[in-house]
């Protein structure tokens, strides 16, 4: 068939004649009939009938991927998808391991002789058993060595929408999907990763603000001891502080649709913490608001029970997003291959400069008079990484940003793929999506570029332990 441009169409806006180009929509636009086109003013009011209508819809969506408890159910694994990426065996030998234990899970098919499919638990018990009966020289379950602590792992940058959630969520997902154990903290009042696993949250108290709550209550009270033999007054554990004291980790963490996934979730109500942090800091300077979210974690106990932690910050350098950072281990900082996101991710990398630099000052012009250490922060890994790339278009601007970055940018650039925004209601992203929705190349293309940036995190993450365990080899040595 031979195309031909088409004309454009007569009585268009503005009149144009066909065979004319049409004149930009922004002439002949009559003013009599804008106004009639127009709404009453807005109100306040008008606010809460839009978030309404918002809420509605939204709910709507997310009750499409639910089944009828209202749970959200993680989609099934075929032996072609295990044999290719979770357990790297032979579909055949696969079949005969099965086959010779009866008790280990065998898949149902949809048709008589058909392919097997397995639920995630079923394949983290398959991988279990190959990992310890398997052969020895493949590797079936992750690295994680004996005795450390989780690592901690921060996606954050100041710039909006450059893909941090979409990057901490298909790592969580990736690191679960090859055995790791994963607790995701939202941090981000938006609370985009706490819909990407279906996480409920009624209110700040099933978010970490009562973590920071009580971090700053054990405060107090430490304070008001020291305030005692001094004969000062106490200063007083508001209603909030008082609860606050009571709330463990463990109570407020909840599991997803991922076995191996758990959630602090987060919701509007968490930004309420970047108002009431600085007013408790302005009552007690001496607490070390920085530190509150690393310290409850390690004193609950979280960095034991688990291999990885995420925490989605959001596009703010608030006292969020500042806890995050010092919490963590790895800081992954993500961004677009454009001027306008590389611009702002440089002043993202001052106003880190600057933050952290002056939290440290204040701190050791008190330890150097003290005579104690000084505090100096300290990040296993920052890594910067390029998201959302257009290789077509992208490649030059890739390649300066590149040049002056250096070994901070990650050399893997995660492509643009259609697959994030096409999955679905129910279906976050390229391991959610069952690949029989796809075409065979475009899920084979998506899935690679995320695989390859959880490579290259998983090769930061095994250096990283790898460093820590042989140092604490020699340490037990000497
Ligand atoms: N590799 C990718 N390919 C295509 N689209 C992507 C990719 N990564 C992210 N996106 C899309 O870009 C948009 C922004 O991504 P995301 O929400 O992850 O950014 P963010 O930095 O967390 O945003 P915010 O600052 O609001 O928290 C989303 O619509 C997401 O689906
Ligand atoms: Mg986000």
């Amino acid at each position: 068939m031979k195309s031909s441009k088409q004309a454009p169409k007569a009585g268009a806006k503005g009149g144009t004649k066909v065979g004319h180009d049409p004149l930009p929509p922004y002439f002949n636009i009559d003013p009599d009939a804008a106004e009639s086109a127009l709404d009453a003013p807005g109100t306040t009011a008008k606010f809460d009938a839009i978030a309404r209508a918002c809420q509605a819809g939204r709910d709507d969506l997310a009750s499409r991927g639910l089944d009828e408890a209202g749970t959200r159910q993680l989609r099934l694994f075929s032996t072609w998808e295990i044999t290719r990426y979770l357990i790297p065996v032979a579909q055949a030998h696969f079949r005969r391991v099965l086959k010779a234990h009866p008790d280990l899970p065998q898949g149902t098919s949809e048709t008589e002789g058909g392919a097997k499919w397995f639920t995630f638990e079923e394949v983290l018990r398959l991988r279990a058993h190959f990992g310890a009966e398997g052969s020895k020289s493949k590797e079936y379950l992750p690295y994680r060595p004996d005795g450390l602590p989780a690592k901690i792992v921060a996606v954050a940058n100041f710039k909006g929408g450059v893909g941090k959630t979409s990057t901490c969520a298909h790592l969580a997902m990736s690191a679960a999907l090859d055995g790791y154990r994963v607790l995701m903290i939202d941090l981000d009042s938006q609370g985009s990763m706490t819909s990407i696993f279906g996480g409920k949250v009624a209110d700040e108290w099933d978010t970490v603000f009562p973590l920071l709550a009580r971090h700053y209550g054990t405060h107090l009270r430490t304070e008001n001891r020291r305030r005692e033999t001094r004969g000062e007054a106490p200063l007083p554990l508001d209603d909030t502080l008082t609860e606050a004291m009571g709330v463990r980790t463990k109570d407020i963490i909840r599991p997803t649709h991922w076995p191996n996934i758990d959630l602090i979730g987060a919701q509007l109500n968490l930004y309420w913490s970047e108002f009431q942090i600085p007013v408790w800091r302005m009552q007690a300077r001496g607490w070390k608001l920085w530190d509150a979210l690393a310290e409850v974690l390690e004193e609950d106990g979280v960095l034991d029970d688990y291999d990885l932690v995420f925490l989605d910050t959001p596009p703010a350098l608030g006292y969020l997003t500042i806890n995050g950072l010092s919490a963590a281990d790895i800081l992954l900082v993500p961004f677009g291959a454009s001027f306008l996101e590389f611009d702002s991710t440089g002043r993202f990398f001052d106003m880190l400069h600057s933050t952290f630099a002056s939290i440290e000052e204040g701190e050791n012009i008190a330890a150097r008079a003290l005579g104690q250490p000084e505090l100096s922060f300290e990040w296993d890994a920052v890594r910067a990484m390029i998201t959302r790339y257009d290789g077509a278009q992208q490649a030059e601007m890739a390649g300066l940003i590149q040049a002056y970055m250096g070994r901070t940018l990650s050399p893997h650039r995660q492509d643009f793929t259609a697959l994030i925004g096409q999955a679905g209601e129910s279906v976050n992203g390229i391991y959610e999506a069952d690949y029989r929705d796809f075409n065979r190349e475009t899920y084979a293309r998506g899935r690679a570029t995320f695989d390859q940036t959880y490579a290259g995190f998983k090769e930061l993450l095994l250096g990283i332990w790898r460093r820590e365990e042989k140092a604490a080899a020699q340490e037990a040595a000497e």
